[in-house]
């Protein structure tokens, strides 16, 4: 039995390998149940090893070892061993040889889709992040690069598709109605970003030419029938190679670029060299099965994979813990993508609220990390939010501080020196640093300190000087992080953060006020950087004629919380002058949270529903936001994003001290409640002028009309009479695409209405064949704040639309429900943390990777009363006391009851 978390790998033991592996040249026989893997390796002792005598350790995992061969010669018993999870040679070695393993592994019993594994149509393989050691003997680490080559055997009428990475050399029929292919890949690259795939599969086929001139085949790979759902991941993939050309100056520097949809996949795609495995909800999208999220998502992640080729892939990590190096930088270049593509400031709102509610909660509770850990326990438990979104904002100071055109030469000199290379953190902020000439040691505490710093922010006005003083001090309490790792005697420093600070100030009539810092002989401009370096720092403005108010922290130019003392009436003005569209939409966000704080707390005295707790203003100021989108100018997304009150998670992690989730809820939903009776008016004529009536593209504009428009609807459901009803009820039987149905039904679902069981049936019989759909109608469900949404979300596990082996179902029931639906999950029964425990301890034993993913909901259990409190533990010790319990869900129970 366990009893605590498991033992930790840390970052300062990092030593280079012993061998290192030339050439990978590998033939996998998929037969009826099972494959034969014989893999020849080409090694040789690394001169920079630390030991020269070391012996060669090989990994494996779940292999069966036939016959080993060293430069031909059988090896018997004796001049091997087999220990745990590794392969031992004691034969004696010279510098250089070959080893030739075969062995036996079991695709179609794989459940944790690591490895090689079977899903409906074929055999895909995942490799990152140790995965490759389930597919042979290797020193399976991103530091041993090797050049590759596979022959892939199966039988020709069940898999008539052969894939691998790089390049087809060649091809041809076997006895049995078996056939054969082979690959090779001309570039070196680490065992992670291995990839091969046996399936029936259809192709959408395309070219690309580069700059220089280079004809790319692009191909997308889906499942037989489905080629009408991947016209936009194919425009969205020639999209990536051009920005990347324009912006990065990066070329594609392959023959052959292939995309390949698999219904199960544990995460949402992967950059194999030339070879990405995508989760088909990446992949397939049409207007009628996809909404505009979807849509925007698939630009995302096909650009993220292609953008790897030359982030992660050409330039690769030394090891785990520089995760970030390569996952930080390609969000934040997907970001940038993204931020081209579609509305900026839209898409900023976007990443700021996914960092608020998945990153800020993870900093704060006990799977603390910086965006480069010293230590974990099970790697796949740190591509978090943390090593990605956090690890986006680390390289984006890095942009904001130096600004654009150094990043590039940056970029540049990155590549120029370390193409082919596996290397670390330091060496790509060394890169930046060397090419901006701006000092980044203390910097890279980022890299190094985990938590969300808190920016105290205070202003001072001075009539008789006509001085604007803002003073700035920074928090940053150690995390749990900090406290394990001194707690094992591995204290880690901490100090202040380097981060810009972007601001303007605005005069009473919204105006931008030129801005001079004391020192300065005049003003630049009416947007500045500061550099925030200290523990508390003073900035000075001159000549300012009145109070201004300041507007901080600019498209979110550090990912802090700031604290400064607004008012309502300040908010309100930010909200309407700001010419800085995140700072718009924040204002309106606090302005929102203030009230809810009050709110909440007027629920917890038994006083909520008077309503007393919500400003005679609000309503008006919420009307112009919506009356705004409709000015010369107007944003309909931008509009739509700050119709949006604050999620419930997001008010769970900005409330100090206990929370109270039943009172969060009540205050959020009559706060909304209270904004539609009011608005009732304007909102059902906005609803009507934005009706689009062009064919459907998933483009800005439509998308954006949308999004407001099924905003209003969403406001005017909430008043729940016989015309909202019809008018949602309407939507949903009238709606020619995904995005209007979805918002109908999602309304639909919130209440317990008569409509609601036959529009959920009817949906479901309409699109039980496309399972991507049929996750949008789980999640529907587990989402809902119906009463009774507990019990269904139960009931579905029995449900065959629900498969409990299929990760995005899992999403979409389990993880959707514990993660998305605070209300539910924390009820004060502790039904949803046994629900949690239970589908935990099923997922375990077939796949931790997605067990550990649902653990993760209790990351904020300490944060809740003491009742909830011990119902939660109940279930944690209950998860901990499993036998044969996974590494990766072990350390998150453990660390979460530490
Ligand atoms: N490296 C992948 C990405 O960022 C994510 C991934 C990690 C996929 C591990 C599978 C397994 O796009
Ligand atoms: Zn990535």
């Amino acid at each position: 039995m366990r009893t605590d978390t498991p033992q930790a790998i840390y970052l300062k033991d990092y030593t280079p390998p012993a061998f290192l592996i030339e050439t990978v040249d590998l033939d996998v026989a998929i037969e009826t149940g099972h494959a034969t893997v014989t893999a020849a390796l080409a090694c040789h002792r690394n001169p920079a090893a630390a030991d020269p005598s070391a012996a060669l350790v090989l990994t494996g995992e779940e292999l069966k070892l036939e016959t080993i061969r060293l430069d031909g010669r059988l090896l018997g018993q004796g001049e091997y061993a087999l220990c745990d999870d590794r392969l031992l040679i004691h034969a004696e070695l010279p510098e250089s040889f070959t080893l030739t393993t075969v062995s036996t592994i079991n695709p179609d019993g794989n459940t944790q889709l690591s490895g090689l594994y079977r899903s409906k149509d074929g055999y895909f393989t995942q490799c990152e992040a140790e995965g490759f050691r389930r597919i042979t003997w290797f020193l399976d680490r991103p530091d041993v690069m090797a050049k590759y080559t596979v022959t892939i055997h199966a039988d020709k009428a069940q898999f008539p598709v052969l894939l691998g990475n790089g390049n087809p050399v060649g091809a041809g029929d076997e006895e049995g109605g078996r056939h054969w292919a082979k690959w090779e890949d001309p570039f070196r690259k680490p065992s992670y970003l291995f990839a091969m795939v046996a399936a029936k599969l259809d192709m959408l086929e395309d070219w690309f030419v580069t700059k220089s001139g280079r004809k790319v085949r692009c191909a997308v790979y889906v499942e037989p029938g489905k080629l009408d759902q991947c016209g936009h991941a194919m425009a969205a993939l020639k999209k990536s190679m051009k920005w990347d050309e324009d912006v990065f100056g990066l070329e594609m520097d392959l023959d052959h670029y292939m995309i390949v949809a698999v219904g199960d996949f544990n995460m949402g795609a992967m950059e194999n060299k030339g070879l990405n495995i995508f989760n088909t909800k990446y992949v397939l999208a049409r207007p009628d099965t996809a909404t505009d999220i979807d849509f925007q998502n698939i630009d995302r992640v096909v650009a993220h994979e292609y953008f790897h080729n030359w982030t992660g892939n050409r330039v690769t990590c030394r090891d785990w813990f520089q995760l970030s190096l390569k996952e930080g930088l390609t969000v934040f270049r997907d970001q940038q993508f993204g931020m081209d593509m579609h509305s900026a400031g839209v898409t900023r709102i976007q990443e700021v609220r996914t960092l608020r509610t998945a990153q800020f909660p993870e900093d704060a509770g006990p799977m603390a990390h910086p965006i480069r850990p010293a230590s974990y326990a099970e790697i796949n438990n740190f591509y978090s939010a943390t090593v990605y979104e956090k690890g986006a904002e680390v390289i984006r100071m890095i942009h904001t501080l130096i600004g654009k055109d150094a990043f590039r030469k940056g970029m540049d000199l990155y590549f120029a020196r370390h193409d082919g290379q596996a290397v670390t953190c330091e060496d790509f902020v060394a890169a930046m640093q060397d090419a901006s000439g701006l000092d980044l040691t203390q910097f890279k505490r980022w890299y190094n300190q985990a938590g969300t710093p808190k920016l105290v922010v205070r202003g001072a006005y001075d009539a008789a000087t006509k001085r604007f003083t803002l003073d700035v001090e920074q928090l940053y309490p150690a995390t749990a992080y900090e406290k394990r790792l001194e707690a094992e005697g591995k204290p880690v420093a901490r100090g202040a953060y380097h981060l810009p600070l972007v601001l303007g100030l605005l005069d009473a009539d919204g105006r931008e006020l030129p801005l001079r810092l004391a020192g300065e002989t005049s003003a630049a401009g009416t947007q500045r950087v500061l550099s925030v370096t200290e523990d508390r720092q003073s900035f000075v403005f001159e000549d300012i004629a009145a109070a201004p108010v300041p507007s901080l922290l600019r498209g979110f130019s550090a990912p802090v919380v700031l604290d400064y003392p607004y008012t309502a009436a300040e908010l309100t003005h930010l909200m309407a002058h700001d010419s800085d569209a995140f700072c718009r939409w924040e204002a309106g966000q606090r302005l929102a949270t203030d009230i809810l704080t009050a709110g909440i707390a007027a629920y917890q005295a038994g006083d909520g529903d008077s309503l007393a707790w919500i400003p005679t203003t609000y309503a008006d100021a919420i009307r112009a936001l919506l009356g705004s989108a409709f000015a010369p100018g107007g944003d309909p997304a931008l509009v739509a994003e700050a119709l949006a009150l604050p999620s419930e998670v997001v008010l769970i992690e900005a409330t100090d001290g206990t929370v109270d989730p039943d009172a969060i809820h009540a205050a959020r939903l009559a706060l909304r409640r209270h904004l539609a009776r009011e608005l009732k008016g304007p909102l059902a004529a906005a609803y009507h002028e934005l009706k689009v009536d062009a064919p459907y593209s998933p483009e800005a504009q439509q998308a954006g009309a949308r999004a407001l428009r099924n905003a209003c609807l969403g406001y005017l459901a909430e008043i729940d009479d016989a015309e909202s009803r019809a008018l949602v009820m309407t939507q949903f039987d009238t709606a020619d695409n995904m995005t209007d149905t979805m918002a109908a039904l999602a309304a639909i679902a919130q209440f317990e209405l008569a409509e609601r069981d036959d529009a959920l049936a009817r949906f479901l019989d309409k699109w039980k064949d496309e399972a991507l759909v049929v996750d949008k109608w789980l999640m529907v469900q587990s989402t809902a704040r119906a009463a009774d949404t507990g019990q269904r979300v139960r009931a579905l596990l029995q449900h065959p639309a629900f498969d409990i082996k299929n990760p995005n179902k899992v999403y979409a029931l389990i993880r959707a429900f514990c993660a998305a639906n605070p209300k539910h999950f924390h009820a004060a029964d502790g039904s949803g943390y046994a629900f949690a425990a239970d589908a935990i301890l099923q997922l375990d034993a077939m796949n931790p990777q997605v067990a550990s993913r649902i653990a993760r909901a209790f990351d904020r259990w300490r944060k809740f009363d003491t009742h909830r409190q011990s119902l939660a533990r109940v279930q944690l010790a209950r998860i901990q006391s499993q036998n044969g319990l996974s590494r990766d869900v072990a350390e998150v129970v453990g660390k979460a009851l530490d």
